[in-house]
């Protein structure tokens, strides 16, 4: 299995997967149609190895003169629209990009007869938690806000065309990543560029909720793992184990800033926001023998570094950010 088509492969996660696959010595064929999100900066070291199709997976033509000329033996499916609160001003593009996206992607893998589709879905299908509990492969989805919704039916979809067709797909349900070269939409990437502009730190109500925190090299390693040894028709959910509160990763970042807590400012809740997500990844580990290599700790320190030395990246996307940041914390 060598010649790989990684949707979404100029994404923050599809990146990382991009360079480790030709790392590794995969032949790379990267489909992404550039949004707001997607940047072939990510990549820009690999550009000569890498294959690169400006397309949209909702495109179904290209797609299908895609799969033609680049006969893939596998698909590993990272292409999504992955902003809870932007899915909340307008579900459409989640609904295209991740429903009809996903299902253009699965028909094409059919007819075209891959070995493997990995479906890349989220921890957010299952829903959320209270304090205590964690969800297996194996509970039912529940998911709370469009974007989530969106992702569990590509998840289902993907489920489906298992079951009917016989594809090889294998499901990935990773928790929240964090690392280099993050869209500074996200809690991580937001309190690191506003801290160092000096400017407010958003905390949705008061910060008590708690995410499971994935390194994105780890990520990626995963679903290699679940890519080279995994199961078709499987599911896997990839997590750290590294539960914060939201408002303990906010300080953190403060305090290797060397930044004052006074920035902080808690702002009006996400609607509908849930409170918990907790995987047990015991599948992952026991039978692929796959754990993360990068503590919470020296991850979260790293990332910080790497906006330091690349703040030049943040800064060509201020203008669009700040249109962002001035509606999403208005
Ligand atoms: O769990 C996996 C999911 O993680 C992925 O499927 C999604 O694509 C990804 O966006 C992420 O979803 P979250 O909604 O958990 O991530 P986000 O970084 O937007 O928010 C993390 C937590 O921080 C959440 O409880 C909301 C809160 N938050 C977020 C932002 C952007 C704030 O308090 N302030 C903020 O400004």
């Amino acid at each position: 299995m060598k010649r790989l088509l990684v949707t979404g492969g100029a994404g923050f996660i599809g990146s990382e997967f991009v360079r480790q696959g030709v790392r590794k010595g995969y032949g790379i064929i990267l489909a992404d149609s550039l949004t707001y999100a997607g940047d072939l900066l990510r990549i820009k070291e690999f550009e000569k190895e890498i294959s690169f199709h400006k397309i949209s997976v909702t495109d179904r033509d290209a797609v299908e003169k895609l799969f033609i000329a680049e006969k893939p033996d596998a698909v590993v499916h990272w292409a999504a629209e992955s902003h809870v609160d932007r899915s909340i001003m307008d579900a459409g593009p989640f609904i295209d990009s991740n429903v009809k996206g996903t299902s253009i992607m699965l028909d094409a893998a059919r007819r075209h007869g891959v070995e493997c589709f990995v479906n890349v879905s989220t921890d957010e299908v299952y829903g959320d938690l209270d304090e205590s509990g964690s969800f297996f492969e194996t509970t039912p989805l529940n998911p709370s806000s469009p974007y989530s919704v969106s992702k569990a039916s590509a998840d289902m979809l993907g489920r489906a065309f298992h079951r009917t067709y016989g594809l090889p797909v294998i499901t990935v349900r990773p928790s929240n990543n964090y690392g280099q070269w993050q869209y500074p939409e996200k809690l991580i990437p937001v309190v690191v560029v506003k801290a160092l502009r000096n400017e407010s730190v958003p905390v949705y109500a008061q910060g008590l909720n708690v995410r499971e925190w994935l390194c994105v090299s780890d990520c990626a390693d995963a679903v290699f793992r679940i890519l080279e040894k995994g199961k078709a028709g499987d599911v896997y959910n990839i997590g750290s184990g590294e539960e914060r509160k939201n408002i303990e990763v906010v300080k953190e970042i403060l305090k290797i800033l060397g930044k004052p807590e006074d920035l902080i400012k808690f702002t009006k809740d996400r609607p509908g926001h849930d409170f918990r997500y907790s995987l047990n990844s015991g599948k992952l580990r026991k039978e692929l023998s796959w754990s993360p290599s990068t503590d919470f700790g020296s991850g979260l320190n790293n990332t910080v570094e790497w906006f330091l030395s690349n703040i030049n990246w943040v800064n060509a996307k201020i203008a669009a950010l700040q249109e962002y940041w001035s509606k999403a914390y208005s």
